[in-house]
Order: structure tokens, then C-alpha cells, then sequence
């Protein structure tokens, strides 16, 4: 038997220490929780993808009443993206949590199935995809979707 400790990097940032991009991309986050379809959970997710033509896409949370029907902000702003955009990379992924009436405090964290589109998206293009969590006391910052799933799942695997 062997054993393996995985490890990741992320950092922690307060907003002022945000490159003016990092900043625009999550404002666009925040703004987006507006528009979130949440009827069931009261969880609004905004979600903001920017293209490497400078495009922000912007998505959020649409819910359904037949529950597995909905879909996350993540995907909601990653698979528009590539549906408008399919030649551009997606550089940044902003994403923000509101409910109860204000920001989560903590940075809310991506479902499992986003982190595999987030990682299909990255490995699609090529390149990094750097990933903001917006909370109101801290924002964490992974310079690559690779950093928020270990042994990723890609086309290669198919190979066997
Ligand atoms: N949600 C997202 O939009 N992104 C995530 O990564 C986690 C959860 C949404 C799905 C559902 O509409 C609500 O948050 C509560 O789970």
C-alpha cells in the first residue's frame, strides 16, 4: 500500500489587492446573482467568463421545479460562452454567492460537476483558467481550474 497526500494552491485576497480585471469580472459575478432563477433553494449564483477577446459572459442559477433540470451559474456562463464564442479561450471565471439578503461571507464553492466543465474548458483551449470566489471577507484565487479537482478526468482518458 502506498500513500499520497494531494495538494493544491489557492490564494486568499481582499478586494483591494484585485488586479482592476479580477475586480471587473466579479462585479459582473455579483450583478449576476440578480438575475439568478432560484425559486427552491433562495441560493443565487452569478457567475462571469471572460474571453480571451476581452468578452465577459455572464451566467447564473436557473432552477427547475423538476430539480435535476437546472442548471449551476458555472456551467450556465461556461457552455454560452462556448456556444457564442467557441473559438475564444476562457481566461478568468468570477463566481459569487448571495442569499439571505447579502454575500456569502466565505467564497462559495464550486459543485463537483462544475469543477469537471471548468477543467474541460481549461483543457479545451489549452490554457490556464484562473477561478475567483467572491466572499465578502475574502476572495480566493486558483490560477488554473486544474487546482480544484485532483486527478482530473480529460479526452486522454478515454485512450485507456
Ligand atoms: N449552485 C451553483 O449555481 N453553483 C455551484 O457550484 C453550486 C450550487 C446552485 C445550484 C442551485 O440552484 C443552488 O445553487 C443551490 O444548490
Amino acid at each position: 500500500m502506498k500513500e499520497f497526500n494531494l495538494t493544491t494552491k489557492m490564494r486568499s485576497y481582499q478586494w483591494n489587492e484585485l488586479t482592476e480585471e479580477q475586480q471587473e469580472v466579479l462585479r459582473v459575478a455579483k450583478s449576476q446573482t440578480e438575475h439568478s432563477y432560484c425559486p427552491y433553494s433562495h441560493f443565487h449564483v452569478g457567475a462571469a467568463a471572460k474571453l480571451g477577446n476581452g468578452v465577459i459572459i455572464p451566467g447564473c442559477n436557473q432552477e427547475n421545479a423538476a430539480y435535476p433540470s437546472g442548471l449551476c451559474a458555472e456551467r450556465s456562463a461556461l457552455f454560452a460562452a462556448g456556444a457564442q464564442y467557441p473559438e475564444q479561450p476562457v481566461k478568468m471565471l468570477g463566481i459569487a454567492c448571495f442569499t439571505g439578503g447579502h454575500f456569502t461571507k466565505e467564497p462559495g464553492s464550486p459543485c463537483g460537476a462544475c469543477r469537471q466543465v471548468m477543467l474541460e474548458t481549461e483543457h479545451r483551449y489549452g490554457g490556464k483558467m484562473e477561478v475567483l470566489l467572491y466572499g465578502e471577507d475574502a476572495i480566493y484565487v486558483f490560477e488554473s481550474a486544474a487546482d480544484l479537482l485532483p486527478l482530473i478526468f480529460v479526452s486522454e482518458n478515454l485512450k485507456g
